[in-house]
């Protein structure tokens, strides 16, 4: 090493790559004329999209009422959060998604449908659930198809691992659903693997969840022959404290 290089910290790993955020003429108005009414506020760390330690979110201040919430990381472009929120009036949701042309797109079905019970979350998942989401507090945490990181050296980018089990069962609360879904085999064994070796999770045979509509990517699972699987667990005990 040279004397003008400096030794840098290391970055923390993130599930996420940021994404060019080119976005279609709807999107860019309904971004205008919906984000500040449905965007919740939080205080951002020093890394893109990272949410820094800060008092977790007042949900009845958030939603005006108290109601069960159920949280969505990697919402995507809303499909499900939408459609859920459509079925279920007296329950609350909230999307987390860290790609703006995809917040944009369920800024426009949470506008057109008319939907008062959905909040979205522009930033990293990791972050919003331990900073911004108290303990006990989640009546369902939803996973579907993040994304999947294939190559081996990429694996420490994966969402779910030990580390997010302990997080995720120590966010819900007793009784509360864990519902995850991937078509990337390795990464469904890696998910039960981590998930079945947390206390306070316990795996149900569940099969598909019925309310999550087909979506791009198990579209295109079926297309290329991959097997989608749905993993479902609920919270049955005190969690350990979460692993930094
Ligand atoms: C493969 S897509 C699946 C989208 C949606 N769940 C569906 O089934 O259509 C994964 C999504 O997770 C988002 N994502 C990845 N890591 C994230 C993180 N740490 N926090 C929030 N969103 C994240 C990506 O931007 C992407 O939109």
């Amino acid at each position: 090493m040279t004397q003008t290089q400096t030794i840098r910290p290391p970055r923390d790993v993130v599930s996420y790559v940021r994404r060019g955020s080119r976005m279609t003429d709807s999107q860019r108005r309904w971004l205008e004329r919906h984000a500040e009414r449905w965007s919740v506020p939080f205080q951002a760390g020093p890394r893109a999209l990272s949410v820094a330690p800060q008092p977790a979110l007042d949900l009845s201040a958030l939603f005006g009422r108290q109601a069960d919430l159920v949280l969505e990381i990697g919402c995507g472009h809303g499909e499900t959060l939408t459609a859920a929120a459509q079925l279920h009036p007296e329950t609350d949701f909230l999307g987390c998604e860290v790609f703006e042309p995809a917040l944009a797109s369920t800024l426009g079905k949470i506008a057109a449908g008319g939907l008062t019970n959905v909040r979205l979350l522009a930033g990293d998942a990791q972050g919003a659930l331990r900073h911004l989401i108290a303990p006990d507090s989640l009546a369902q945490l939803w996973v579907f198809f993040p994304d999947p990181w294939p190559k081996t050296r990429h694996h420490k980018r994966r969402l779910v691992s030990a580390a997010f089990a302990d997080l995720a069962a120590s966010r819900l609360r007793l009784g509360g659903w864990l519902r995850l879904a991937t078509d990337w085999p390795d990464y469904a064994a890696a998910m039960v693997e981590a998930l079945d070796a947390t206390a306070a999770l316990t795996a149900v045979p569940a099969g598909r969840f019925s309310e999550r509509p087909e979506t791009k990517f198990e579209r295109r699972a079926h297309q290329q022959g991959r097997p989608v699987q749905d993993l479902t667990y609920r919270r049955i005990d005190r969690p350990a404290p979460a692993r930094p």
